[in-house]
């Protein structure tokens, strides 16, 4: 059986995480193999990454560009050591996050040239793209009220990705937007300002022409 790649992509509390385990049981519960991925992560070395870009204590100084690379490090490595093998076993991967995080978060958050962005995710991914990328959008008010929340549940944790201003959300979210409207063939907007079953059955309903449901 072919594998397929489906990536989530949203900005904070669009609620990527309840629906990719809610695909993924949907998934298994039909008989496929699944494996569920987060970006940056999902390998030891990304792993160490993805705490060098969010937790460490002495990760303050960091670069948008420093940044910007280690989000790839983190991705070239997912894409060789777990997403291609994967795929080629017939999985079907589903990941938190992929490539157009960096073209949002990156480009148009940070500000980084656009061109050079997709040379750096060109060069991460090579040939491995998404089939489908279900894009949970939120408006950037609910996206800011859900991300306070959860930092005021969670206040040892802290987060440098979080600790950007209104303006870096707004502009991830306008970054969002566009990347959904240039890439109308990959990428499909769901509203997930509804619950979580109506999410989910938006999804289901994206998803499943391509398992051959
Ligand atoms: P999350 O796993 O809680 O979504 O945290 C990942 C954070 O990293 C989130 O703030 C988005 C950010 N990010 C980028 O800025 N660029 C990227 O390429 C990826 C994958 C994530």
């Amino acid at each position: 059986m072919k594998g397929l790649f489906i990536t989530f992509e949203g900005t904070e509390g669009s609620g990527k995480s309840t629906q990719i385990s809610l695909l993924a049981d949907r998934l298994r519960a039909s008989g496929r193999t699944v494996r569920t991925l987060r970006e940056p992560g999902g390998t030891p070395i990304g792993e160490e990454i993805r705490h060098t870009l969010k937790h460490s204590k002495d990760n303050a100084a960091m670069t948008a560009e420093a940044e910007l690379l280690l989000m790839n490090a983190s991705r070239t490595q997912l894409v060789r050591e777990v997403i291609r093998p994967a795929l080629a076993s017939g999985e079907i991967v589903l990941c938190d996050r992929f490539y157009d995080s960096t073209t949002a978060y990156q480009g148009y958050g940070r500000g980084l040239d656009l061109k050079i962005v997709q040379a750096m995710i060109d060069f991460a991914v090579g040939e491995t793209r998404p089939d489908l990328t279900l894009f949970l959008n939120i408006s950037p008010k609910v996206s800011e009220a859900r991300r306070r929340s959860r930092q005021s549940t969670l206040p040892l944790l802290r987060d440098r990705m979080e600790e950007a201003d209104r303006h870096f959300f707004e502009r991830v979210a306008t970054g969002y937007q566009l990347i959904a409207a240039a890439n109308p063939q990959r990428v499909k907007l769901i509203d997930a300002t509804t619950d979580v079953e109506a999410v989910s059955a938006a999804i289901w309903k994206e998803a499943s022409p391509l398992l051959g449901h």
